[in-house]
């Protein structure tokens, strides 16, 4: 029996699904080594520079941090060429997206789109808010169903998400097919471009959604500093938003989300041109090497923009993810995102690379 006292269109809620931990799989198996390829993180870890300021920061732990921070939205405007009033800054993307969905819908009446297979916050938190969640089917071979999301709005539609690159297939969207999709949405609704993984894409320019957002009100644009930045574990995330909603978000917002250590961490981060610049080179050349591996293997593989890659086994997606993590290998079986068949691993060191290819050619052949 559920408890009276809930809200009861929260009752079916499914919690988000996070990959799983490299102490969790040492001990299930009894192993020393587990490589973790499962959440996109950045194989070089976080940048030397940050680990520096965040330390640092420690010793100014027991005070707050100066609301809003805006020192950090002060350094991300400037990077990102933006005016100051159409950034925030938040604790991960994942705020952003609560954020602005509390800000922009209205419980009970509104709706949020987005396709099949999607990274999953965009559901929970419409969820959350009391909205429709509305998902689009996808096109053949997982294909981004642009058209098919515009067809989806009505007058009530308050955002359209694009996750670009895709996550978890790694698909990606051109500045010009997002240009004629913003043109075609109905005037309430806003698209929202989740550029979690853009700063891996070859090249930035022709799929970034950035200029959009800077010139047009109908355009949000999301990104992190969990991936490209190497800060997941410490919580940063930024967007660029039409400046009435940047300024409505920032009244309703919980005060002091970003903590000291983290600020300075995002801070640094962004100095650290050498980690960036090693950043890509490594990641570039552990997917292609992927590809190259997988493809040898007998996989179906597809094309990526961001930092991990999604491929179809020649046996089946279950099987392949167990025999993985029994030799220490966390990838990420898309069961979660109704991709049973698929498996989806991120960028690693050269050796993690190595490794991740010689166990997966082992449980092909076992
Ligand atoms: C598409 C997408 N958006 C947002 C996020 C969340 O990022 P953050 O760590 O900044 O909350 C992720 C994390 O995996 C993601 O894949």
């Amino acid at each position: 029996m559920s408890d009276p006292r809930l809200r009861p269109d929260i009752l079916d809620f499914e919690p988000y699904a996070p990959g799983l931990t490299i102490e969790e799989i040492k001990e299930r198996y009894g192993l020393t080594r587990v490589v973790k390829l499962a959440s996109n993180e950045n194989p070089l870890g976080a940048p030397p520079l940050a680990r520096k300021a965040a330390e640092r920061a420690a010793a100014l732990g027991f005070r707050y941090p100066r609301n809003l921070n805006p020192a950090l939205v002060a350094a991300i405007a400037a990077h990102i060429n933006a005016p100051l009033d159409q950034v925030l800054a938040g604790h991960g993307s994942d705020e952003m997206i609560d954020l602005l969905l509390r800000v922009i819908c209205r419980p009970g009446q509104s709706n949020v789109i987005c396709w099949d297979n999607a990274f999953s916050m965009y559901r929970l938190t419409a969820k959350l808010c009391g909205v429709e969640y509305r998902a689009v089917p996808r096109g053949p071979d997982l294909a981004l169903p642009l058209d098919g999301l515009a067809a989806a709005c009505d007058q009530n539609t308050a955002a359209v998400f694009v996750t670009s690159p895709d996550n978890p297939t790694g698909l990606t969207a051109t500045k010009d097919e997002l240009a004629a999709l913003a043109d075609r949405l109905p005037p309430r609704a806003l698209l929202v471009l989740d550029e979690a993984y853009i700063d891996f894409a070859r090249p930035v320019e022709r799929f970034t959604g950035l200029p959009l957002a800077l010139s047009r009100d109908n355009v949000v644009v999301l990104r992190t500093f969990s991936k490209y930045y190497g800060l997941a574990g410490f919580r940063l995330g930024y967007g660029v938003f039409p400046k009435t909603i940047a300024d409505y978000m920032t009244r309703a917002r919980i005060p002091f989300t970003i903590g000291v250590a983290d600020e300075a961490a995002g801070l640094a981060a962004l100095e650290d041109a050498a980690f960036l610049e090693t950043t890509l080179a490594a990641v570039h050349a552990s997917l292609d090497a992927m590809a190259a591996g997988l493809k040898a293997l007998s996989c179906r593989v597809w094309p990526t923009q961001a930092n991990f890659l999604m491929f179809q086994p020649p046996k089946p997606g279950r099987q392949v993810f167990q025999g993985l993590l029994e030799r220490g290998i966390i990838t990420r079986h898309l069961a979660s995102f109704g991709l049973p068949e698929m498996i989806r691993v991120n960028a690693g060191t050269d050796e993690e690379t190595a490794l991740f290819l010689e166990a997966l050619a082992g449980v092909l052949r076992g």
